[in-house]
């Protein structure tokens, strides 16, 4: 049911105070029942990866006390799968899962960019990259409410990082909101409609997201047409009249303030009442949707999505380094495998904070090493180190006489628990000093180390990746994790992963270290678009590991790259592109094909190269296919806030696909006609922009050709200077000696509003 069919009923069957009521929750968790009215409550829960149903006699916001769900690699993995399939097999797990646990919304996807590999929530979003965000978003959302279950995409919007995220404000330029912080979203809510949307914390040009009417209403709804309801985090309502007026529809948690607030609001005509029935209608409509949740559901296999879980978690490992092709191991021989690291016998598998999920089962690495290796693989364990970090000389000793007894050593490490949640950002990139220590000296009596990591956030690999030959970057990975690293390293699954965040070489290099997270109140976002790989590959910057790299235990090629400019036709279609793909290596394994887009002639600054289309494609040894993409307008297009729109410029657009951002396998030069840009134009624009304007020109070289001792169009380091001059300028300053018929023309033309 769409609002506009509730509203009715809603206005005449509700008080006034129920209206209020319906729009702020009932307690942590739940909206307000109308039972006289058969309008029941609906269960909200987190998270993201995993179904945090809160047990019966748990504390509302003891993010440790909740029922046990399965718990799917985090965000940071599943966003380095590069599969949208695969995400919509955990989104409908999810759905299932919450719908057996009475839940009707499950809160997430969380989508926002990583802006900064120091936000403490980098492990619960997807990338650094709005197509990968947003087409993954989409695929977990279109998962979720497969199953009758609401989702929310969140945090909308600019929500990245967690230092004062209840009153920072974002200070970002309108074009580098729509190209980089609010694409993903607009690709989720046009692509996949989600049911709700959730509104951040944080200030936007210092307007709360949560009161911010240009976002809630003129973008989320006028021009994406999301038909769903909005929700506010959790606490981020500091003003419910401004809230409701702006578009949020749904105040969590229950705030009886707030309902007060919004009844005297009407009473005296603070607000129209018309502006609670709207509110009403999405809760209603969203209540309606979910109706099917309350209808009994077959009861979930935890096993099925254990298995499920694991096969996440090896989709999203990326294979960093792999010398000598160490990986993978062979489990049938006949040696010694030392397995080094706390991690591998304590997983370190999800972040903290709202997320949190309680697992139905955790795997160990240690223990699926050990039962997947052959009678005359040995696997000896040796911590290493305590999860709580101090040095410990004897754990030390044990872990380096391990590895100096066994033929390869695979080293766990990572980053522990208090250094990455919701709540905080990080400070640094660098694994802690025992666990490099740790790594140093096993490198020093074993030449064949294998690192395996355990981090929701990006770590810097540059210190110490020489002393490991390989190095399988496994995220946090879920409870299936630890079972997953053993079909990696064993070959039983080739790694295919690629990364959704450029791992830099030093925090210094990233694009935002001079400006976060911000000071007294403001983050600025002065590295505009150039977030991630936009910056790093624009200033041609040395990266660790770049956007989009992951190995295989195979080798692909890329051939006969064919480009078709298709103009824009109906389906919007402006460029196809065919490829041949083909594995040339020893095994079966699935590539991450990216197509990369650069922007030749723009009149605007653009980054070198972005990320428009990927496909993950699966090949036998010696099989090929033909892979298409088809680029439309929009893909090639920048936002202009001058004209408030997308504009496709005509010139050459280099379309690079390869695999990763800096192997790029085949480029072609695309020449793209579109229609002219036509600047509005007054007198303030400038003389350049008059003269390059079809209309302006003629009429300005008329004026000048008039002019005594216009030295303009004859002189030309005079002709540069001035064509930056505003017009209004020029005529003050020629003042007298310009023709008074062609100036009036000018004149008149230009003060008739542009069409
Ligand atoms: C938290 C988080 C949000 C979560 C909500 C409910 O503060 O920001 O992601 O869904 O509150 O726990």
């Amino acid at each position: 049911m769409h609002e506009e069919a509730i509203a009715p009923a809603v206005a005449a069957g509700l008080t006034l105070e129920e209206k209020a009521a319906l729009l702020s929750g009932e307690g942590a968790w739940e909206t307000t029942a109308i039972p006289r009215l058969g309008i029941r409550s609906i269960v909200l829960t987190d998270g993201p990866h995993g179904v945090r149903k809160l047990a019966p006699d748990a504390e509302a916001f003891r993010f440790r006390s909740s029922l046990p769900a399965t718990c799917f690699p985090t965000a940071a993995a599943l966003g380095s799968s590069w599969d949208a399939d695969l995400l919509h097999s955990v989104g409908e797990a999810l759905g299932r899962e919450a719908r057996t646990a009475g839940v009707s919304v499950l809160l997430g996807p969380g989508i926002n960019i990583k802006r900064s590999p120091l936000c403490g929530r980098n492990f619960e979003y997807l990338s650094e990259d709005p197509v990968v965000s947003g087409h993954l978003g989409a695929a977990l959302v279109r998962g979720v409410q497969s199953t009758g279950v609401g989702s929310s995409v969140k945090h909308f919007a600019a929500n990245n990082q967690e230092t004062e995220r209840m009153r920072v404000s974002a200070d970002v330029d309108e074009r580098t909101l729509r190209e980089i912080y609010l694409a993903g979203f607009e690709h989720v809510v046009t692509a996949a409609a989600p049911w709700t949307v959730m509104a951040a914390y944080n200030r936007i040009n210092g307007v709360p997201a949560a009161h911010n009417h240009w976002l809630l209403t003129d973008v989320l709804r006028g021009e994406w047409n999301f038909d769903g309801l909005v929700m506010s985090d959790w606490g981020a309502v500091s003003d419910p009249e401004a809230s409701v007026t702006a578009g949020l529809d749904l105040e969590m948690p229950a705030n009886a303030a707030s309902a007060a607030r919004l009844v005297d609001a009407v009473r005296t005509g603070r607000i129209e009442e018309a502006v609670l029935d709207r509110a009403v209608a999405r809760l209603l409509t969203l209540v309606a949707r979910t109706a099917g949740t309350t209808d009994s559901v077959s009861p979930v296999d935890p096993e099925t999505h254990h298995a499920l879980a694991r096969r996440a978690a090896a989709e999203s490992a990326v294979l960093l380094k792999n010398q000598d092709s160490l990986l993978p191991l062979d489990p049938d021989a006949r040696m010694t495998v030392a397995v080094v690291g706390e991690f591998a016998r304590t997983p370190r598998f999800q972040g903290a904070g709202s997320s949190w999920v309680n697992p139905t089962q955790v795997d160990s690495a240690l223990d699926a090493l050990t039962a997947a290796a052959g009678e005359h693989l040995d696997v000896s364990f040796a911590a290493g180190f305590t999860l709580a970090g101090e040095p410990d000389e004897a754990l030390l000793a044990e872990a380096v006489a391990a590895s100096a007894s066994a033929g390869i050593a695979v080293v766990f490490l990572g980053l522990p628990e208090g250094e990455e949640s919701e709540g905080f950002d990080r400070t640094h990139l660098h694994l802690p000093d025992v666990q490099v220590r740790l790594l140093e000296e096993v490198a020093r009596v074993n030449s064949h180390v294998v690192v395996v990591l355990a981090n929701g956030g990006v770590v810097q690999t540059a210190a110490w990746q020489h002393h490991a030959k390989a190095i399988l970057e496994g995220w946090l990975n879920g409870q299936a994790g630890g079972a997953a690293v053993a079909d990696l390293l064993f070959g039983r699954v080739n790694p295919s992963g690629r990364l959704a965040e450029t791992v830099p070489l030093r925090l210094q290099d990233t694009p935002s270290y001079l400006n976060f997270p911000g000071s007294e109140g403001v983050v600025p976002y002065g590295e505009r678009l150039y977030v991630g790989y936009r910056y790093y590959d624009t200033v041609d910057m040395p990266v660790g590991y770049p956007f989009g790299h992951g190995l295989s235990y195979t080798t692909f090629s890329y051939s006969d790259l064919h480009t078709e400019v298709l103009g824009e036709n109906e389906e919007g279609v402006a460029v196809r592109l065919r490829l041949t793909l083909a594995n040339t290596g020893p095994v079966i394994g699935k590539e991450v094909v990216q197509v990369y887009v650069g922007d030749v002639d723009a009149s605007v600054d653009r980054p070198l190269r972005e990320l428009k289309a990927f496909q993950k494609v699966e090949l036998a040894p010696g099989q090929q296919t033909t892979v298409t993409f088809d680029l439309s307008a929009r893909d090639l297009s920048f936002y202009s806030p001058t004209l408030h729109r997308w504009v496709l410029e005509s010139g050459d657009f280099h379309v690079s696909v390869g695999s990763s951002s800096r192997d790029l396998r085949l480029t072609a030069t695309v020449p793209v006609t579109a229609p002219p840009v036509v600047r509005p134009l007054g007198m303030a624009s400038s003389v350049g922009e008059w003269l390059a304007h079809p209309e302006g020109a003629p009429l300005l070289r008329d004026l000048l050709n008039t002019t005594k001792g216009s030295a303009l169009g004859t002189d030309p380091e005079i002709s540069r200077m001035i064509e930056s001059l505003p017009l209004e300028r020029l005529l003050a300053m020629s003042a007298g000696r310009m023709d008074a018929a062609p100036l009036s023309r000018l004149t008149e033309w230009a003060t008739v509003p542009a069409p």
